[in-house]
């Protein structure tokens, strides 16, 4: 048996003294004495009697080795031009004064915090000021509109909230406040106080007797120190909102021993990086890669981390990531697939990688999105490095398809991202619940229990958690792609089996633009498909009806369309296509066509469903894609 078999195996079968064995990589205040407790949660809880805090783990305990003069942190923007690093002791204090400063405010052990910052250092102060009190953060990534953060704000009901000036993107600035305000003002939960990181760029006027300036707290909080508070294992680390099937986002829960466990396992054995080496990993503090490997993983095992402001293209251009590897020693970097396509679109020889020292990187990893073969191949040619996929979602927090270098690096095989991680028993079923036979499609799923790490339910929605996850398959859960397995292990994700599209490796759901469109005061109905797109992967693209009697030109409606979904969900929502149907293609039970209409826009072969009520509308969708066209 091959030594990943083994492992694999060992993590299943002796899931006790595999996972106790791992949790020797985390420095407990009170060490566990067994790894999982079935009767606890929907699933079981992992480390049931662990205490443990994670920014001890991230910070403190390196300090305390020794290592405080060690970098932990490099915040490179060339958006703004410029660079800062901390030493391990540097952000410990800083993290422990802006710790007194959010306890002064209130901030106590369980209560929330939303963070909705650009990528500066002072956000990630905040998030492990967080776990440094016990605090549960939540982060919501720059691109969304109030509307969306005033639904974060409502579920979370942070009691604080931390903020900026402004984001920068390269053709704009992004006023955070005003989004702010509006947010706060559309949500029924209030937080008692903002704090607000004045940016030069652009200056935000502060509100009285709510808002207080971050430079001056943190100034009279110099010298001030605040201890890790002791949180069970099992106690939230950090709620993240990520896209459902409606409108509603799912708040994933993370619990912090398991997380802490699979972060510093997983650091090592997949991304194979060791302490004292730089990780660059080129995502948002938004999203799950962000908190799990620019935020927490390098530091819990004393690597220094790389926080980039910036894009892979036009900041200033393709050579970004390059540059960024040669100038800081990077080893590892971890991005998604779009970003290689659009370096390779900008630069499909490569010149600008020929004018960097590459020499320290030992590996390239993609995750978020489908890695399409041929971007793949480039960059390994590219670079001389293995080009390593992996897949996971926000509930899980680490990967659950790899390929572990750090452990045994197995062989590629393309369109794969590899082989299940240790703890997650990964199976294929039909519809119908049966398991399907190797190399056949239908839903990737995950015997119970998920692995450390992973979710343990959604935050205030436990009935959620268990109908979007549990109930479909009982016994599993639900991931809600579709795949196979091959005769040699290797799985492979080709779809999601629900509403779900990715665009530029971010997770949208069609269902909640569906939602905003049908807001619309002229629309009668919608139907919005992932349209294939050549750099982001997949492109959101509206058929709309009108309602009869509607006499505006739909060129114009349509543009109110597109304003619309951009002021509810973000420019994040890329949508940038409506096009107005006369009627949409259903079955005669009234379900819209939605697989049939993306085929036809991909411009792939499709069949005419057996149970269409009217086949010309098809030709509809049809006419409207080659007008637009
Ligand atoms: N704050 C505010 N707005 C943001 C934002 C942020 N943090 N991030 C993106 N946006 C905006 C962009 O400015 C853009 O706005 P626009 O419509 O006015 O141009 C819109 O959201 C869509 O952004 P994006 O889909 O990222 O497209 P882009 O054209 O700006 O950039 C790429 C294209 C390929 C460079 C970019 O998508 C990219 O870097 N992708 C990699 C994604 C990634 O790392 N994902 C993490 C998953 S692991
Ligand atoms: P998110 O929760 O934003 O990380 O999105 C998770 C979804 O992205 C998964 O359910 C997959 O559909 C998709 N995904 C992430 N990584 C990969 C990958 N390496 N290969 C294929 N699909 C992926």
């Amino acid at each position: 048996m091959g030594a990943y078999e083994d492992l694999h195996a060992r993590s299943l079968e002796d899931r006790e003294a595999f996972w106790l064995e791992a949790a020797r990589a985390v420095d407990w205040f009170e060490p566990p004495t067994r790894a999982f407790d079935p009767d606890q949660g929907a699933y079981g809880r992992w480390f049931p009697d662990g205490v443990v805090n994670a920014c001890h783990n991230a910070l403190d305990r390196h300090v305390d080795a020794g290592r405080g003069g060690q970098t932990a942190l490099i915040y490179d923007s060339p958006v703004t031009g410029s660079k800062r690093s901390y030493t391990y002791a540097g952000l410990r204090d800083e993290v422990s004064a802006f710790a007194a400063v959010l306890q002064d405010l209130g901030v106590a052990k369980g209560d929330r915090v939303v963070i909705y910052m650009p990528m500066v250092p002072e956000a990630l102060v905040g998030m492990y000021a967080c776990a440094r009190l016990g605090a549960i953060h939540s982060v919501v990534f720059g691109g969304f509109a109030a509307a969306e953060l005033a639904k974060r704000i409502d579920d979370a009901a942070p009691k604080v909230v931390l903020t900026a000036s402004c984001g920068i993107e390269p053709t704009r600035k992004v006023a955070y406040k005003p989004l702010l305000d509006q947010a706060i003002a559309a949500a029924s939960h209030k937080p008692d106080a903002v704090v607000l990181l004045q940016r030069p760029e652009l200056e935000a006027e502060l509100t009285p007797g709510r808002d207080h300036d971050w430079a001056a707290l943190r100034a009279a909080a110099e010298g001030r120190t605040t201890d890790c508070a002791p949180v069970a294992a099992t106690d939230p680390l950090y709620i993240l909102y990520t896209s459902g099937t409606t409108g509603t986002p799912k708040g994933v829960v993370r619990d912090t021993g398991g997380y802490l466990v699979a972060l510093a396992w997983s650091m090592k054995a997949v991304y194979g990086l060791n302490p004292g080496e730089a990780f660059f990993c080129a995502s948002d503090i938004g999203w799950v890669v962000g908190h799990s490997y620019i935020v927490y993983a390098p530091l819990i095992i004393g690597a220094t981390t790389v926080l980039y402001e910036g894009k892979p293209v036009g900041t200033p251009d393709a050579g970004a990531f390059w540059r960024v590897i040669s100038e800081h020693g990077v080893v590892a970097l971890f991005t998604a697939p779009t970003a290689l396509r659009a370096i390779r679109k900008e630069d499909p020889e490569g010149r600008e990688a020929r004018k960097y020292d590459l020499s320290r990187l030992r590996a390239l990893f993609l995750a978020g999105e489908r890695a399409d073969p041929p971007s793949i191949q480039w960059a390994e040619t590219l670079l001389g490095v293995p080009v390593i996929d992996n897949c996971w979602q926000t509930e899980t927090g680490w990967p659950i398809v790899a390929n572990p270098i750090g452990f045994e690096r197995l062989p590629v095989k393309l369109g794969s991202p590899t082989v299940p991680m240790p703890g997650y028993d990964v199976r294929v079923l039909t519809d119908e619940g049966h398991e399907a036979p190797r190399g056949t499609l239908g839903n990737i799923v995950i015997r119970l229990p998920l692995p450390p790490g992973c979710l343990p339910t959604l935050w205030n929605a436990d009935d959620r958690f268990r109908s979007a996850y549990l109930d479909g398959f009982p016994g599993y859960y639900q991931t809600s792609d579709a795949g196979f397995v091959d005769e040699d292990g290797y799985v492979f994700f080709m779809a999601r089996t629900d509403d779900i599209i990715n665009v530029a490796g971010h997770r949208l759901s069609t269902g909640g633009m569906e939602e905003v469109i049908a807001s619309h005061p002229d629309v009668a109905e919608c139907a919005v498909v992932g349209v294939a797109d050549q750099l982001k992967g997949q492109s959101p693209t509206g058929f709309v009806v009108l309602k009869a009697g509607v006499d505006r030109t739909p060129a114009d409606i349509e543009r109110e369309i597109v304003a619309l979904v951009r002021d509810r969900i973000g420019p994040v929502a890329a949508f940038k296509t409506a096009l107005t149907v006369q009627r949409l293609p259903k079955t005669r039970s009234g379900k819209i066509l939605r697989g049939t209409i993306q085929k036809i826009a991909d411009g792939e072969d499709w069949a005419m469903p057996a149970t269409i009520e009217d086949p010309t509308t098809l030709d509809e969708i049809g006419d409207a894609l080659a007008a637009r066209r």
